[in-house]
């Protein structure tokens, strides 16, 4: 694994960059990320290219043998080009114009934008795309980035029309699908179509999701036009884009395709900041970040590319400027969360930012050096990991043992109708996860679509709209299942199914859910050694009982196939984990609070997340070969496999 980082030439006069290319080689870095937002000093007027400085950047990093990532910018379209075409800016659901002067201010469906993007990627792609030092592409930057994927402008109505048209064929398809003699929302056209947003009360949940399958297909074109390009004029280079934390909004399995390598930016701190984790979770992990919010995000992303290759695009380096609060990692995190990604099978770990910007919106953000170029806390950590990463060598990936269904269209039907404000799709299926990782287990998390037969144990947290061949492939498997709530509850076109849920799955399991209901938050209903909340349902069936609640049954199963009729917590989770290992023959290791463990062919490595002491005594086989056995705070130790 190689480390780099995310460094912005255009921000530094040119006599510093000699010595900031040198310096990055002396840290242990060997990749550079360049030019996402650095359309305004490439062409600063239509037309005039200013290729000049980015010669010389290029010619720089590679004359001290670092490798470059180079970024298409359109993430940052110019004034002059927003000024000329005023309406390629996006617009937000109350049907404002999302204006210039940050960053993302483009509709993904502006024909006149796309035009643009495709101009400004061949220029770039002619003039550097065969340049010996550029081993790879990043198209764009963080789709989606600032709430950016859907818009609700003339240019995306337009174009939802004609993917209607293409979708359902005839206008009496469509208003059939949707249900839209409810309350007279009948169509006579296509043309009559407008987005969902505005509505006096709820639209249609079938007008929505139709909506977001839209504006992620918007986003897989508009990704898609940018690999060609490259591809075409810079044969033999990866493409990549870097993907966000805890974000759904589009089908990142589906970008996934068309990328070599699936790249992300992991600001573990920010993320439990931002996210729904409690009072106490966010105390007692201020300075680590939740254990498995990093690694969650690896199992997720590794399963978007055909061949499972993915990245850490920018790793937080210290505080950050955009959460609510924005504290600085333990002494030690850095270096952790880059051993981690590396344990999970990562290509490379690149540090945002090198040099803390001193101007403009992110100087509160931390970076390997102050704005006055002196080292940063985090420095001296890239350095003992890059040090580390030489002992260990490359890592042998090992077939996880648990398999994660993760959807992303499951994401948006749970957030379109989620019948309780606490049913998140994503918390849900974190909270899988975390059962997972708490008993020591390696997880690939995967698309509905992904070949599930090589695993011990397989878990779909939720999938309300079943994919064609789902049930079918799920039948085939001899490994423990567990499916949770919700599952088969809704048709590709947000309806009821005939005969009720979980559908085509009761072919796999002969029940009924007759009704479902959602509860406040803190109400808790005792179910085996744990509980549920939030989400309850009522089943009907005659063989399938296994584990009951006051309120009736909570866990039912047939044969090696599982399904919980409710929002299971931590102690139910485990449990059932436990019960599918046994079966499955997979063994757990109970792992104190804090502690994570990951599998290479070649090594187990632990992670110490707390900020107090581990003793690891009787988890790893023997001696570490790197660490100690009594893991300090944010430490981490491997041992070579036996
Ligand atoms: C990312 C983004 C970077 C920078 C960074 C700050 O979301 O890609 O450009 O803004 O966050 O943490």
């Amino acid at each position: 694994m190689k480390l780099g980082t995310c460094y912005f030439p255009e921000h530094w006069p040119q006599e510093m960059w000699a010595e900031d290319v040198r310096r990055m080689r002396e840290m242990g870095l060997s990749l550079v990320r360049i030019g996402e937002f650095a359309w305004s000093r490439i062409e600063p007027e239509p037309g005039r290219f200013e290729w000049e400085w980015l010669d010389r950047a290029i010619d720089t990093l590679a004359a001290e043998g670092l490798r470059i990532i180079l970024c298409t910018p359109t993430a940052t379209p110019p004034k002059w080009l927003v000024d000329r075409m005023p309406d390629m800016l996006a617009v937000d659901a109350e049907g404002r114009p999302r204006r210039f002067g940050s960053r993302r201010h483009y509709c993904f469906s502006h024909q006149g934008y796309r035009a643009q993007s495709r101009r400004i990627i061949t220029a770039l792609a002619k003039r550097y795309g065969r340049h010996d030092a550029i081993v790879a592409w990043q198209t764009d930057n963080e789709y989606g980035c600032h709430d950016t994927v859907l818009s609700f402008s003339d240019s995306a109505a337009a174009g939802f029309r004609v993917w209607c048209l293409n979708r359902y064929g005839t206008i009496e398809a469509l208003n059939e699908a949707w249900g839209n003699v409810f309350w007279s929302m009948e169509y006579a056209s296509f043309e009559a179509i407008d987005p969902p947003n505005l509505t006096v009360t709820e639209a249609n949940p079938a007008h929505w999701l139709d909506y977001r399958r839209f504006a992620s297909d918007e986003v897989v074109r508009f990704n898609r036009e940018q690999a060609d390009i490259l591809r075409e004029l810079s044969p033999d280079r990866d493409i990549t884009h870097n993907f966000m934390g805890f974000f759904t909004e589009f089908d990142h399995h589906a970008v996934g395709r068309d990328l070599d390598v699936a790249t992300w930016d992991s600001y573990p701190l920010g993320f439990l900041e931002q996210f729904w984790f409690d009072d106490a979770t966010k105390r007692a992990y201020l300075r680590q970040g939740h254990p498995d919010i990093a690694a969650f995000h690896h199992d997720l992303y590794r399963g978007t590319t055909a061949g499972g290759r993915w990245a850490v695009m920018e790793q937080q380096p210290g505080p950050v400027n955009w959460a609510r609060f924005n504290p600085a990692p333990l002494p030690g995190m850095v270096a952790l969360w880059t051993l981690e990604a590396y344990a999970h099978g990562a290509e490379f770990v690149g540090y945002f930012r090198w040099r803390q910007a001193p101007f403009a919106q992110e100087q509160m953000h931390a970076g390997l050096l102050r704005p006055d170029s002196s080292e940063a806390e985090a420095a001296p950590e890239a350095r003992a990991a890059a040090k580390a990463l030489d002992t260990l060598g490359e890592a042998e990936p090992v077939k996880a043992q648990a398999a994660l269904v993760f959807s992303y269209e499951a994401a948006w039907v749970c957030g379109i109708q989620p019948q309780a404000k606490s049913f998140r799709y994503l918390e849900l299926v974190f909270e899988w996860y975390s059962a997972l990782r708490r008993q020591g287990l390696d997880v690939d998390i995967v698309s509905p679509q992904a070949d599930l037969s090589r695993y011990a144990m397989v878990l779909v947290p939720s999938l309300p709209i079943l994919p064609g061949g789902f049930v079918e492939r799920l039948s085939k498997l001899t490994a423990p299942i567990l499916i949770g709530p919700r599952t088969g509850s809704k048709t590709a076109s947000f309806a009821i199914p005939d005969e009720l849920a979980p559908g085509e799955l009761r072919a796999l399991m002969p029940l009924t859910v007759t009704r479902v209901e959602s509860l406040r938050d803190g109400v808790r209903l005792e179910a085996g050694d744990g509980s549920i909340a939030r989400w309850r349902e009522d089943v009907e069936t005659s063989e399938m009982a296994e584990l009951s609640a006051s309120t009736g049954g909570v866990v039912y199963r047939r044969a090696r196939t599982r399904y919980i009729a409710g929002w299971p917590d931590a102690r139910l989770l485990d449990q059932l984990v436990a019960r599918m290992a046994r079966e499955a023959g997979v063994a757990l290791t109970t792992l104190p609070e804090g502690l994570r463990l990951r599998r290479t062919a070649r090594h187990l490595l632990a992670f110490n997340y707390c900020d107090t002491p581990i003793n690891t005594a009787g988890i790893g086989p023997g001696a570490p070969l790197i660490g100690k056995t009594v893991i300090p705070p944010a430490g981490y130790a491997v041992w070579r496999r036996p």
